[in-house]
């Protein structure tokens, strides 16, 4: 057992500290603005405000990685005029916050099928990523268009096609490096605002051991109380990965002796 400050199946992350990458479904911003009279898409306008804020708030805190579902491979069977909205608030974003992000060093890129964006925006999404490539400050990653199956299956495919000979032996760590999040720590901690108790497509390989929180809170409301709340709850909880509380006791005692506390 190794004590490691990057999130993995295989180490143990310490529970007291930040969560180094949070991983979010950004959910009930139609619900926020029905409750409002308002129309749908004034939430998801909010909701887009409210990015902002927690980025920062993630920041501050000292989190590395904030990964954000902006919009699911099934979010496509919304009505046309909510999803036009939504790609283009996705477009505003990346014409008028990536510079600032740059400036405030945050590294900034997408995941998710981009076959299905105009060749305008793609462009722009490339562009933004190679500008902000070197920034160390806190990693935002965006699902857009983004299936956790898909990704396992992008991972597979792309792995038959330079290793053929390892298909039939295939090991998890042969996969990995194939998948979306490959550069990055796995979620410590998974947050979902809206109610709902569900994964619906994200992260599935990448969540397998991550701390789930859910709360009522609709997305254009959660701010940096709730982002701390998330991870006061995280910061309770005992991971185990399989292992016993014991083992897990003895293990913080070695650590603390080979530090000399
Ligand atoms: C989440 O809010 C944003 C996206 C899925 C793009 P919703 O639009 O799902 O809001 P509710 O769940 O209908 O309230
Ligand atoms: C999940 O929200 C996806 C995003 C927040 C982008 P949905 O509101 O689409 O999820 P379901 O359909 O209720 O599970
Ligand atoms: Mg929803």
């Amino acid at each position: 057992m190794t004590l490691h400050p990057k999130s993995s199946t295989l180490d143990i992350p310490i529970t007291a500290v930040i969560p180094s990458h949070i991983a979010i479904i950004m959910d009930g911003n139609g619900r926020w603005a029905q409750n409002r009279y308002l129309p749908r898409v004034e939430g998801h306008r909010r909701g887009a405000e409210v990015v902002r804020k927690i980025l920062i708030a993630c920041k501050e805190r000292g989190v590395k990685h904030l990964t954000l579902f902006a919009f699911s491979s099934e979010n496509w069977r919304r009505p046309p005029s909510e999803v036009m909205l939504l790609m283009k608030l996705f477009k505003v974003m990346l014409e008028r916050e990536v510079s600032r992000m740059h400036a405030a060093g945050i590294r900034f890129r997408v995941i998710g099928d981009l076959s299905r964006f105009d060749d305008s925006m793609v462009k722009m999404i490339h562009e933004s990523e190679k500008l902000t490539q070197n920034n160390t400050e806190i990693t935002l990653t965006i699902a857009a268009n983004y299936g956790g199956r898909w990704d396992i299956l992008q991972a597979m495919r792309k792995l038959a096609l330079d290793r053929p000979e390892c298909l039939t032996e295939v090991q998890e760590e042969d996969l990995r490096p194939y998948l979306c999040m490959a550069d990055a720590p796995e979620p410590d901690l998974f947050i979902r605002t809206g109610g709902e108790q569900r994964v619906s497509n994200f992260l599935l390989w990448q969540l397998a051991y991550t701390e789930y929180y859910f709360t009522d809170t609709l997305w254009p409301a959660f701010d940096g109380d709730e982002l701390d709340k998330a991870i006061a709850s995280y910061q309770s909880r005992e991971r185990r990965f399989g292992r016993t509380s014991d083992q897990l006791l003895a293990f913080a005692k070695d650590a603390r002796e080979a530090v000399g506390l």
